[in-house]
């Protein structure tokens, strides 16, 4: 502990680790600051951080010190209101505003600007600049990110995060004469996955959120929730805001254990769907000719009739709340509720539930993952199927060489020295995967196989690391050399990671990564194994009791049910399109789902679900985390969640009629029926909750129009709509105090409007939320850790002249069903492509851009042929989800049909 004061008061704090500005502000003191930030911590670049400091008590000078740049000693005597650093904080803000173009009024930052709260905290109001002004030429950055480069006052904040943070590439500060610029080398879209943080992360309106200017809104005016993304697994904490009936934007929600500050682009920008043309608003009814809308009534009238014309199946969804699943289940019975997942799937994700419930190695938090040192990636694309653990891993391989460098005596904080002292030095990552990944740069060695051989190479490194682990037979000396080496780089960690998940849609790669994870253990390391699972909710789902897809195919089939109801769910995209079909002609289809899907399009009965901001919910992570999403707005009518359209219906099954009247009654149905749910109800306030005897209020303060929202419909200012589920209310009334950590709709503190008033409800800086993180995990080791299932190792994978393993690529746009549809989202969609391996591509006259047939499973699909060299021999890779691709059953054998017969194409080979 160390005990300084500050201002003349005394205070004792834990301050290993930090530097005074984040001591400062931990202790809730205001001291204006540009260039640190929490993450990339302190390069001393902007100068606004000044305080001054009388080291000890001898000290009766004192100086101006950078206070981000300073170490906190015992005794030391700090002045954040001395005269002369408040002067020097004035003096610096009016020069670094000398070329801002002061046009708050017309920029989209303003209202949540770091730059004006901290003009207005150093007093800085009258501009003495007399000449004209340095102006740059703004670059069109792509679809998502806006630029206005005159509003930069160079504090490198944005080039830290996308180079020295994400390892972006294509952007950097460049600089000549009297000018320093922060961009690309060209106009162009950014390729980094994480660009849209440059909008948090610049603390002026460089770079804002080009999605939310198409509809712009003051920020203050939206209505905003605590939501969670739903574009992949991982569960990224999230703000979601709308205005008019729209969702307008959404933003990073800080959480310590899970996406820290930031979100990926496909979590940022993926909300479109939300608003989209594709969205079913009315109920839709089929009559022998077409689909047409309808009314409530009528559509649950024959929904009535088709549930008493027999037995009824319930077909779940990975994509659809907890919540909603159970409410199926309850509606149509456990045994007649099937996952909306294939079995193979559903058969990997439940071996990774019993993997970590049989422990003993622990499931890491995504941030947690930051943290390891080593680590082994089994036949994942982290960057596209699980976007933010690719973020994460580039922290991880930064901790040996940081560790090191700190033996120089460098302070963790200072990022800039720490930088120079590492250099390009990176930890251990090893990647196999069937084709080349994005993080194969950072990587230290990458093996390209089929999922057979990514099994075989992590059986291989568990029984180096652990000779009581299975030994693979047949183990090629290529092979050998490859799995000592990893086992050497595993080895040398203090806490080794293994990632796997379920892209490569195989058992034994994810058994594999269990087994050396078991051997770590066995050798006495701290090691930590990672899953990554296709959507939002697939480990939830997995964990209520049911049969996979094909089991409810085979019920169908049996003719034992007359009826199935789908729920958010496109079984197109789950099952081969024969099968899916195959649903169709026998049985009647009932879907409740908030996008029109090829399912959708052909079900009798269509009910309009809400969408993620339309409804609360609660959805369980990769890591078996429980997070409670909460409505932002109320959707127009008949638009209702789909658990309280299943609650409709369940008088009609002669079941208790409005079973369910709010959701905290769901939820303790739920939390008593499946034991593993019982923490469900914890992880946010009941709606009964209140703070000072008032509920949250999900608008701001200074929301503006509430009359003239509705003025076309009434003079009057309507009452708010009343929230069951939720203790927040629709308008600006409410507590003003912070609310508990899971229900933060917006972060903000008196002088402190930009995002940067995180600071103020955090424990301390970077740290948890007050009031502990959101979120409970469900699924824990057990401390008496149980035998792992037996060792199953496939054969070699062998090559076959006359057919390929098709295996699923991934993209992080257009891979997720959702955010495919957004706008911003849809421009960055490559069409669909069969990817080949050179040498494949070279044996059969294959040429690239050339029009391919190929036959999968039962379907031939004519696609362009894209080659790969990193593809081994004997695979080929097809998008998975993008537009025209099922990709259901896949890695599956197929074959070539034919090669293409247009005259050009013809001509180009010749
Ligand atoms: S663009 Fe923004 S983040 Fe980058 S240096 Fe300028 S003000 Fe800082
Ligand atoms: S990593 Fe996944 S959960 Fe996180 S923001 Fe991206 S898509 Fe959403
Ligand atoms: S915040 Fe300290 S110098 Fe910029």
């Amino acid at each position: 502990m160390t005990t300084f004061t500050v201002d003349d008061k005394s205070y004792t704090v834990e301050t290993r680790g930090k530097n005074l500005l984040e001591v400062c502000l931990g202790l809730g003191l205001n001291i204006p600051y540009f260039c640190w930030h929490p993450v990339f911590r302190s390069v001393g670049a902007c100068r606004q951080c000044a305080v001054k400091v009388f080291m000890d008590a001898k000290d009766n000078r004192g100086s101006i010190e950078m206070s981000c740049m300073t170490p906190v000693k015992d005794g030391m005597r700090v002045f954040i209101n001395d005269p002369e650093a408040l002067a020097f904080r004035a003096r610096i803000i009016e020069w670094l505003m000398v070329n801002h173009p002061h046009d708050c009024p017309v920029c989209d930052e303003g209202g949540e600007c770091h730059l004006q709260d901290m003009t207005v905290m150093t007093g800085h109001v009258y501009r003495t600049h007399r000449f004209p002004k340095r102006t740059h030429r703004d670059q069109n950055l792509g679809p998502f990110v806006n630029m206005e480069m005159n509003r930069c006052i160079q504090c490198y904040r944005c080039v830290r995060f996308y180079r020295d943070y994400a390892g972006g590439r294509d952007f950097d500060v460049m600089g000549w004469h009297d000018h320093v610029y922060f961009g690309r080398h060209e106009d162009g879209a950014l390729e980094s996955e994480f660009s849209g943080n440059l909008v948090e992360v610049c603390p002026t309106g460089v770079f804002t959120d080009k999605s939310l200017k198409k509809h712009y809104t003051r920020k203050w005016d939206l209505q905003t929730a605590p939501s969670i993304c739903v574009h992949c697994g991982l569960g990224c904490n999230t703000i979601a805001g709308e205005r008019y009936g729209t969702l307008r934007r959404v933003m990073p929600r800080y959480s310590e254990k899970v996406n820290g500050y930031f979100l990926c682009d496909r979590g940022r920008y993926g909300y479109g769907f939300v608003n989209s043309g594709k969205r079913i608003r009315q109920p839709l009814i089929r009559d022998a000719e077409s689909q047409s809308t309808t009314s409530s009534t009528l559509a649950l009238a024959r929904i009535s009739e088709l549930l008493r014309s027999g037995n009824v199946i319930g077909i779940g969804s990975p994509r659809a709340s907890i919540e909603s699943n159970f409410a199926l289940r309850a509606l149509v019975g456990a045994e007649r509720f099937f996952y909306g997942m294939p079995e193979s799937e559903m058969r990997i994700i439940s071996s990774m539930v019993e993997m970590i419930r049989s422990g003993p190695v622990i499931t890491p938090s995504l941030r947690e993952v930051e943290s390891c040192d080593s680590v082994f990636i089994l036949g994942e694309d982290v960057t596209n199927s699980a976007p933010m653990l690719d973020l994460a891993l580039r922290q991880s391989v930064l901790q040996k060489p940081m560790i090191e460098a700190m033996k120089l005596g460098i302070h963790d904080w200072l990022n800039e020295c720490l930088r120079e002292a590492m250099q390009d030095e990176r930890g251990p990552l090893f990647i196999a995967a069937p084709y080349q990944t994005k993080l194969d740069s950072i990587a230290t060695a990458a093996y390209r196989a089929a999922p057979d051989d990514i099994a075989r190479l992590g059986f291989a490194v568990a029984h180096i690391i652990d000779p009581n682990a299975a030994a693979v037979p047949g183990l090629t000396p290529l092979l050998e050399a490859q799995a000592k080496a990893i086992a050497a780089g595993l080895g040398s960690g203090r806490k080794p990671l293994v990632v796997s998940g379920t892209s490569c849609r195989s058992e034994a790669v994810v058994h594999a990564a269990g087994s050396i994870a078991r051997a770590l253990h066995a050798a006495g390391t701290d090691v930590r194994l990672c899953f990554t699972v296709p959507e939002c909710n697939s480990m939830g789902a997995a964990l209520l009791p049911a049969g996979g897809i094909e089991s409810a195919l085979a019920e169908l089939r049996k003719g034992s049910a007359a009826t199935v109801i789908i729920l958010e769910n496109d079984i197109f995209r789950t099952l081969d399109a024969a099968s899916a079909q195959t649903i169709f002609s026998n049985t009647h289809v009932i879907a409740i789902d908030h996008m029109s899907t090829a399912t959708t399009g052909r079900a009798e009965v269509v009910l309009p679900a809400a969408a993620f901001p339309e409804a609360s919910g609660t959805l369980v992570n990769n890591e078996g985390r429980a997070q409670r999403l909460f409505q932002v707005f109320v959707p127009s009518a008949p638009i209702e969640a789909s658990w309280r359209w299943i609650s409709k219906m369940m008088p009609i099954l002669r079941k208790k009629a409005d079973p369910w009247p709010t959701l905290d009654s769901l939820l303790a149905e739920i939390a008593a029926d499946i034991p593993v749910f019982a923490p469900i109800r914890d992880i946010a306030p009941p709606a009964g909750f209140r703070l000072l005897e008032q509920k949250i209020p999900r608008q701001s303060a200074r929301y503006s129009g509430r009359t003239a929202i509705s003025a076309n419909v009434t003079i009057h200012e309507p009452k708010p709509p009343e929230d069951r589920d939720a203790p927040m209310s629709f308008s600006m009334e409410g507590s003003p105090r912070q609310p508990p950590s899971a229900l933060i709709a917006r972060f903000w503190a008196p002088q402190w409007n930009s995002v940067q008033a995180i600071n103020k409800f955090q424990n301390e800086i970077a740290g948890t939320l007050r009031g502990g993180d959101c979120g409970r995990r469900l699924i824990e080791p057990s401390p008496l850790p149980r035998a792992s299932a037996p060792t199953v190792i496939p054969p070699a994978f062998a090559p076959r002249l006359d057919a390929f393993l098709f295996v699923p690529a991934y993209h992080i746009f257009g891979s997720d069903e959702c955010s495919a549809v957004a706008d911003e989202v849809t421009r960055n969609i490559s069409p669909a492509y069969v990817g080949f391996a050179t040498v494949d591509a070279n044996r059969f006259g294959i040429v690239e851009g050339q029009i391919v047939a190929v036959s999968v499973g039962n379907e031939i699909l004519r696609l362009t042929a894209k080659l790969n060299a990193s593809l081994p021999a004997g695979i080929a890779a097809l998008p998975f989800g993008l537009p025209g691709l099922h990709a259901a059953n896949l890695p599956a054998w197929g074959t070539l049909d034919n090669l293409s017969t247009s005259e050009e194409q013809r001509g180009a080979r010749q």
